[in-house]
């Protein structure tokens, strides 16, 4: 769905501080899976969500996403498909003081001209699918750090992206709401979504719900690891098992 050929990124190209963030990365990102970016402080991670998720563009190399280069495309354009593709979960969640959670969850979808009523309607639909029903008049501020993450997500799908991308989404959580993440992507996955998050969390990146962990190292890719999830391994072993079933008995090899 999304494919990455020789990127690289640095900031502050030709200064004295210039910096390579990444260093020539090439990956493939499939549709309807959760991939989850993994690797030390400073390797790379959240630059190279940001490239994906197109809120930056490479210094060099290319981005595809869904086959069409995305790398070159002037800034107006690449609004428009951040806004028709991807919903982002950002790790401060970015939500804005002194509005309610409903209001939040609402502000991605403005731009696309819904009537209010309706646009109130999916926001409401998205809090409550989220638990948080009966919260959505609250000011975020007043919320605890589960439930403002859950607003950060019910914003990210306002717009019901194809693409959720998410930033250490964990990392301000405790192991219950982590739990609890874990099962909203689920729920994500269930809906046919591709998600693509950053975590240092072993709960979320050795989760079974994470199909590809993609390993990070001083900008560049250390593996692209395919993990073996136990539907996977039922298949698999099903499908020998009629192979097996289906093979013509053998006939005996007459002794030497
Ligand atoms: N805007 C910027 N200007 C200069 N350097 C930057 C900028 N953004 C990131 N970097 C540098 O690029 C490198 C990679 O940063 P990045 O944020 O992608 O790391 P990360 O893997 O997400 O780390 P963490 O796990 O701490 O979030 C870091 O050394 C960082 O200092
Ligand atoms: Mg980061």
């Amino acid at each position: 769905m999304i494919e990455l050929t020789d990127i690289h990124k640095a900031f502050n190209e030709g200064q004295p501080n210039e910096y390579w963030a990444l260093r020539g990365i090439d990956l493939n990102i499939a549709a309807g899976q959760v991939t989850a970016l993994s690797g030390p402080s400073g390797s790379g991670k959240t630059t190279l969500l940001t490239l994906l998720g197109c809120l930056s563009r490479p210094t060099r190399g290319r981005v595809r996403l869904k086959a069409q280069d995305v790398s070159g495309l002037p800034e107006r354009f690449l609004t428009d498909i951040r806004r028709q593709t991807f919903g982002f979960v950002f790790q401060q969640f970015n939500l804005i003081r002194g509005l309610s959670a409903l209001d939040n969850v609402m502000l991605p979808a403005y731009p696309l001209g819904l009537p209010h009523r309706e646009l109130r309607d999916k926001a409401e639909a998205q809090l409550a699918a989220l638990d948080l029903g009966h919260r959505r008049d609250a000011r975020v501020e007043w919320l605890s750090g589960g439930e403002q993450q859950r607003v950060a997500i019910a914003r990210a799908l306002i717009n019901s992206p194809e693409v959720v991308i998410a930033d250490e989404p964990t990392a301000n959580l405790d192991t219950a709401l982590s739990k609890q993440f874990m099962t909203i992507l689920e729920r994500l996955l269930d809906e046919g979504r591709t998600v693509l998050l950053t975590s240092h969390d072993p709960l979320v990146v050795e989760s079974a719900v994470v199909a590809t962990v993609v390993r990070l190292r001083d900008g560049k890719l250390v593996e692209a690891q395919m993990l073996f999830q136990p539907a996977i391994i039922a298949l698999l072993l099903a499908s020998l098992l009629s192979a097996w079933r289906c093979l013509p008995p053998q006939p005996l090899s007459p002794r030497n």
